[in-house]
């Protein structure tokens, strides 16, 4: 599909060696691996061109703003969102939710309200919900998902009431990989009037998203787990939502016109975006954004799902190896346990081997619950990835086991 040493050449990480073993990366769920172009050009931008943006006359600050309104652009274009209006940078996921958690609420919830959250969320798209129902007296509502990893979305239409406000639901599970079918989330939901913010954290990541084509109301997702930079994010709403939204937090940038009388806000986006916004961030985003929209997110998509059949295969054949979410879609990502072993000794031995893997709750404790362990193995895998590199995480996993049990 692609030129597979041409892009590791991309990734000066990737050369690395630990222990004295070649690193074999897979812990991209977590934080994906930055290409030098996106190094580079943020490099290159605190080099020759860094101001403060909005706020300047001179040539710097409008060359700084220009490449930050820019890169907005550049992801409006990447999600299909139809304005840039809709787009909002944040600081990660996380805060995005936040976002919405807090502003929709204030907005929209009133006491004896409900929202739905899906079992398989991670606590960002969690407790965000949870401090706002807290404060709002509103009920979560939990859709399960089944051992198999699917999520029983034919349960939706019995949560859901008049008093729903809002469902909250991922695009890919971060620990099973398995992704729900949103398409049919987000019409059953609208068929009762009801709003979806889809967590965009993974599913971003492994293939392609268009938020007009899914009709989603939110969407979130962070740069860093998209080869971007840590530290910025994105939160896309439908203008309807986030004009009638109050900003989230207040300070520079936000306002419109501001006095000890009474201050009005800024036109969105800017009105979600307090203080001074990450803009080195955002340029390093669109970069990354650019590097994978250069190889295609539908040949992303398909080189990965490669790497994860041939790794299921290989884990698949060993004795007391428990994969967790087998049903497809599912994205590149692999998590387990083997019997009798706990799985931080399994990742504190892998590591030793140049393996990295994650291993514990995966920010993700309701659903550890669900199946009753105190935490997993993570195999989480990118594009850069090779079969070789499976491979050896596999003969390594067969080596620690050997030598656990
Ligand atoms: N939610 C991130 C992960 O899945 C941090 O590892």
């Amino acid at each position: 599909m692609f030129d597979i040493d041409k892009i590791r050449k991309d990734f000066p990480i990737l050369g690395s060696r630990i222990y004295g073993k070649p690193l074999v990366y897979l812990d991209n769920g977590a934080t994906a691996q930055k290409p030098v172009s996106v190094i580079e050009a943020m490099d290159r931008f605190m080099c020759e061109t860094n101001a403060n943006i909005h706020r300047g006359i001179h040539h710097l600050s409008a060359e700084s703003t220009e490449i930050y309104e820019q890169s907005r652009e550049t992801v409006r274009k990447f999600i299909g969102a139809a304005s840039t209006r809709e787009i909002v940078f944040t600081s990660g996921a996380t805060s995005a939710v936040n976002t919405v958690a807090y502003s929709f609420g204030e907005r929209f919830f009133v006491e004896g309200d409900n929202i739905v959250v899906s079992e398989m969320e991670h606590h960002s798209n969690l407790v965000p919900w949870q401090l706002v129902c807290g404060r709002k007296g509103v009920e979560i509502r939990v859709l399960p998902f089944a051992d198999d990893g699917h999520l029983e979305i034919e349960k939706l239409p019995g949560l859901i009431d008049e008093r729903t406000r809002i469902v909250a639901v991922t695009q890919a599970s971060n620990v099973l990989g398995t992704c729900p079918d949103l398409k049919k989330i987000i019409s059953m939901s609208h068929k009762a009037g009801v709003p979806v913010l889809v967590d965009g954290c993974q599913g971003v990541v492994h293939g392609k998203t268009d938020v007009k084509e899914l009709d989603c109301d939110f969407y979130v997702f962070s740069g860093h787990k998209l080869y971007g930079p840590t530290g910025i994010g994105v939160l896309y709403g439908k203008q309807k939502w986030l004009e009638e939204m109050p900003p989230f937090m207040g300070g520079g940038d936000m306002v419109d016109r501001v006095s000890f009388a009474g201050t009005t806000w800024a036109e969105l986006p800017l009105k979600f975006e307090a203080g001074t916004a990450n803009f080195i961030g955002a340029l390093g985003l669109a970069e990354a954004i650019r590097y994978v929209g250069n190889l295609g997110m539908d040949a992303i998509a398909t080189y990965e799902d490669e790497l994860l059949s041939h790794a299921c295969e290989r884990l698949g054949t060993m004795p007391g190896v428990r994969i967790y979410g087998n049903v497809r879609p599912k994205c590149a990502i692999l998590s387990f346990n083997v019997e009798g072993i706990h799985p931080l000794d399994i990742g504190m031995v892998l590591d030793k081997m140049g393996v990295a893997i994650r291993t514990g709750t995966h920010c993700a404790q309701p659903l550890m619950a669900h199946y009753g362990v105190a935490g997993m193995c993570r195999a989480s895998i990118a594009f850069y990835n090779t079969h070789d590199e499976i491979d050896i995480f596999a003969d390594s996993l067969q080596r620690v086991l050997d030598m656990l049990r």
